[in-house]
């Protein structure tokens, strides 16, 4: 009896408390749901409108600081389908909460590289120990302290393709790793939630699994050795047309990394010549041949820009038109079983990282040495006390859950009512299954009002919120017996 009562109290407290997206992390090679225990996979698109000078931070400039752009752009990857985003520049000293908190709002992670092209904001692959400086390191550490109150945030990025060739193969990868060390330190020092930090890796063959190797190896007795990497990603453009398993060398991919001891996933997919594109690789990659090992992939990219990789085209009055590309890269996803996608029990939780050694690599010139460079000066005492200033991000209520610049189908129509739907608690979003995107999505037509006001909470005070609640109806359930 007691249990019954307890049990439908549960019920009803899921059901009317709004939750944040549960926060994910990292068991062995697989992502999970922190809450449920089930593995994840990473259904994303990379975010960077405006390319590069979408990055301007001297004049209040990155994808996520505009909430008009971001609501926008929220509402029509919710239909497209995706659960993260990958974002490249963003400016620490910007605010990014209406953002976050739209993305977080419709299920949304976003996995967020720490680095910008401006000079003294990445490590130079030419010069290495040069720009690894403290005040490197203090932006990287900035751009942590900004996103690691929102429970959307599913990782960091410490490079992007700083490993690019043979060349820039010995001197890189010890600051690959230090830099990732420094960030997890800062993390476990700085943040309640122990945010992954990883690597993104030119796709180019030769030294592909060198640089996962030297990545991922120990240099102490186990997998928590600060230098290593929490996972690995490279930038895939293998597939291109209407390619298949083999042909496109995913049957390589696979076996190469099947051992992996970290989570493995593509931080860019999409070749996009022949054009237009047919995105046959994404049932091929959340399929039986090929999710058992990666963790999913991120399509370049959702703005169209100089390189031709666009879903949608954004104009400078805030209007967009969907492309071509969009409807078949939604028809893709809509094929896709949403529930073995993210609803199953993780496996390969126990991992033991390979011990670092020289033997794991196979390129001459390619870096053997692990010792990896100490911190440069002044920058422990950043990592011990905290860096000055910090930027303090938090999840604000989304009160305008309706798009207003104009929008526009592949097919020229204006979309009506285009509006973000706030998930349910704890939902991240998947694939709706609706075929034609420039149909009046059904849910925003049902004004979304409760919903609108609904403010998602940061975990650990929503977790705090959901007990205070049980006991009171714990008690409730004891006074009613
Ligand atoms: C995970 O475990 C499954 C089943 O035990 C196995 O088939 C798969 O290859 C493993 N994946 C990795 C990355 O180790
Ligand atoms: C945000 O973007 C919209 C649409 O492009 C634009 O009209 C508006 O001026 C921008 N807001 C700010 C503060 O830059
Ligand atoms: C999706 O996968 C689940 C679990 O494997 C299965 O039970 C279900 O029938 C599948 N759904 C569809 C529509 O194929
Ligand atoms: C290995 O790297 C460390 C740290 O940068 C350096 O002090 C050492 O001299 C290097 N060892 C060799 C053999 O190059
Ligand atoms: C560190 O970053 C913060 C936040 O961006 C900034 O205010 C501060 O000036 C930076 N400090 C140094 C030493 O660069």
């Amino acid at each position: 009896m007691f249990n019954k009562v307890i049990q439908v109290a549960l019920l009803a407290l899921c059901a009317s408390t709004a939750l944040a997206v549960q926060t994910l992390e990292i068991k062995g090679a697989d992502f999970v749901n922190s809450v449920t225990g089930n593995r994840f996979q990473i259904v994303g698109v990379a975010y960077q409108p405006g390319g590069q000078s979408g990055y301007d931070p001297s004049s209040g400039v990155d994808p996520l600081s505009n909430g008009t752009v971001c609501l926008r752009d929220a509402a029509l990857m919710q239909q497209l389908g995706v659960n993260a985003i990958r974002v490249y520049n963003v400016s620490p000293d910007l605010n990014h909460d209406l953002c976050a908190s739209i993305f977080n709002a419709v299920g949304i992670y976003m996995l967020l590289d720490v680095n910008s092209p401006l000079s003294g904001e990445s490590i130079d692959r030419s010069n290495p120990s040069g720009s690894y400086t403290s005040s490197y390191l203090n932006r990287t550490f900035a751009v942590v302290e900004a996103f690691k109150s929102y429970p959307n945030t599913l990782l960091f990025f410490s490079g992007n393709e700083v490993i690019n060739d043979l060349p820039t193969s010995g001197p890189n990868p010890p600051y690959m790793r230090a830099v990732t060390r420094d960030l997890k330190n800062y993390i476990a020092k700085h943040s309640t939630r122990s945010i992954p930090v990883g690597y993104s890796a030119a796709d180019v063959r030769e030294i592909l699994l060198d640089t996962w190797n030297y990545l991922q190896c120990t240099t102490g007795s186990d997998a928590s050795d600060p230098s290593r990497v929490d996972l690995f990603a490279l930038n895939s453009y293998s597939w291109c047309g209407d390619s298949s398993f083999t042909t496109s060398g995913y049957d390589v991919l696979v076996s190469d990394f099947s051992k992996t001891t970290v989570p493995v996933f593509f931080s860019e997919y999409g070749c996009n010549k022949p054009s237009p594109r047919v995105f046959t690789e994404v049932p091929a990659l959340y399929g039986p041949l090929v999710a058992p090992v990666l963790s999913g992939g991120l399509v370049y990219e959702f703005s169209q820009e100089d390189s031709n990789f666009g879903l949608v085209t954004i104009n400078a009055d805030g209007s967009a038109k969907l492309l071509s590309d969009y409807d078949a890269l939604q028809k893709q996803y809509n094929t896709l079983n949403v529930t073995t996608l993210q609803s199953e029990a993780a496996q390969n939780t126990t991992v033991s990282p390979p011990q670092c050694s020289s033997s794991l690599i196979t390129n001459k010139g390619f870096a053997t040495n692990f010792t990896i460079p100490s911190l440069p000066d002044g920058a422990e005492d950043l990592i011990n006390n905290g860096i000055s200033n910090a930027p303090v991000g938090k999840i604000v209520t989304v009160s305008d859950t309706k798009v207003t610049p104009q929008v526009q189908g592949s097919n020229g129509q204006a979309i009506s009512n285009l509006a973000i739907t706030p998930l349910k608690d704890d939902e991240s979003n998947t694939p709706s299954g609706q075929t034609q995107s420039a149909s009046t999505p059904t849910s925003s037509t049902t004004s979304s009002a409760p919903a609108a006001t609904t403010s998602k909470k940061s975990g650990a005070s929503t977790l705090q919120a959901s007990l205070g609640a049980l006991l009171a109806v714990g008690l409730l359930a004891v006074v009613l017996l």
